[in-house]
């Protein structure tokens, strides 16, 4: 099942004839989960992060951001299973989201635990049947964790309880060195960190601008996996709205050919390593 952007005019809503399904076009180039796993096994995790470059990892975000707030703003649901392995890859190399067999009521409370263990907020770990859990808010907090492996190719945390020593270090530091505490703990980071920490300082521009996304990038997570849903971003709307990283940025920004083009070439490439 699936959704895309409306503009493309293939939500086809069956309801009314009294099927209960959406329809999405055939996507036979795989997942962002498949893709992130190839690169990373190819050992270019050397250049987290941004696993997949910056320009192409700030599309895809921008882009799934894009879609999640049109599922949320117009279309009045939460999808509740926000993950790589649903972000799909069509004829044509557009990311397209999948998978609604979770999706609620943006309005209702919810009762049920729904989504994938990794990705699901601490509210659906803990008394969700008794208080119910906001949905809009779970689906930002899964969106993190998409976002995160797709930025360093691992996941951010496994569980989201302070048994997690990396849940934990998203939300422990308050002062503002927090980015600077967590590039040195985490794991996708510490390897990198003198790397991360010297592009700061650099005298090239384009390597401090790269040190600056990374920081926006982790500022930007750190909000949304904040174990109190009423700390997060509130919407996709004040997503785009307040950070940083969200922001038009000349330097990166690329069209959507150009995104396509770029993923044609890295998923034909692993394809062809994977077939050997
Ligand atoms: N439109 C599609 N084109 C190609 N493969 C698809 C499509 N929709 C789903 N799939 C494949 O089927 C898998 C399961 O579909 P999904 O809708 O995610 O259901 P679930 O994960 O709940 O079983 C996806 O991960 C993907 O591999
Ligand atoms: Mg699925």
């Amino acid at each position: 099942m699936g959704v895309q952007r409306p503009q493309d005019n293939s939500v086809i809503d069956l309801s009314t004839q009294g099927y209960d399904c959406l329809k999405l076009e055939y996507c036979p180039n795989s997942d962002l989960f498949d893709l992130v796993r190839n690169i990373m096994r190819t050992g270019e995790a050397e250049k987290r992060p941004f696993v997949l470059g910056l320009p192409l990892s700030r599309y895809l975000i921008r882009k799934v951001a894009d879609v999640i707030g049109h599922m949320h703003h117009n279309v009045g649901l939460a999808h509740l299973d926000i993950k790589v392995e649903n972000i799909l890859f069509d004829q044509d190399y557009t990311p397209k989201l999948c998978d609604f067999g979770f999706s609620y009521d943006i309005k209702a409370k919810i009762f049920e635990q729904q989504g994938t263990q990794g990705y699901m907020a601490p509210e659906l770990n803990y008394g969700y049947s008794q208080r119910g859990y906001d949905g809009q808010l779970a689906d930002i907090f899964a969106l993190a964790v998409t976002f995160f492996i797709l930025v360093f190719g691992i996941p951010p945390f496994h569980r989201t309880d302070d048994s997690d020593v990396y849940y934990k270090i998203f939300h422990q530091f308050t002062n503002e060195d927090k980015v600077l505490k967590f590039i040195r703990l985490h794991p996708a980071t510490k390897a990198n960190k003198d790397f991360l920490i010297d592009q700061d300082h650099s005298c090239d521009a384009h390597a401090k601008e790269h040190a600056r996304q990374t920081h926006h990038f982790i500022e930007m997570i750190m909000a949304m996996v904040s174990p109190n849903p009423s700390r997060r971003p509130q919407s996709i709307i004040e997503l785009f709205e307040s950070f940083e990283f969200m922001r038009p940025n000349p330097l990166y920004d690329i069209s959507d050919d150009e995104a396509r083009s770029q993923l044609r070439n890295l998923i034909s490439k692993h394809r062809q390593t994977a077939n050997k």
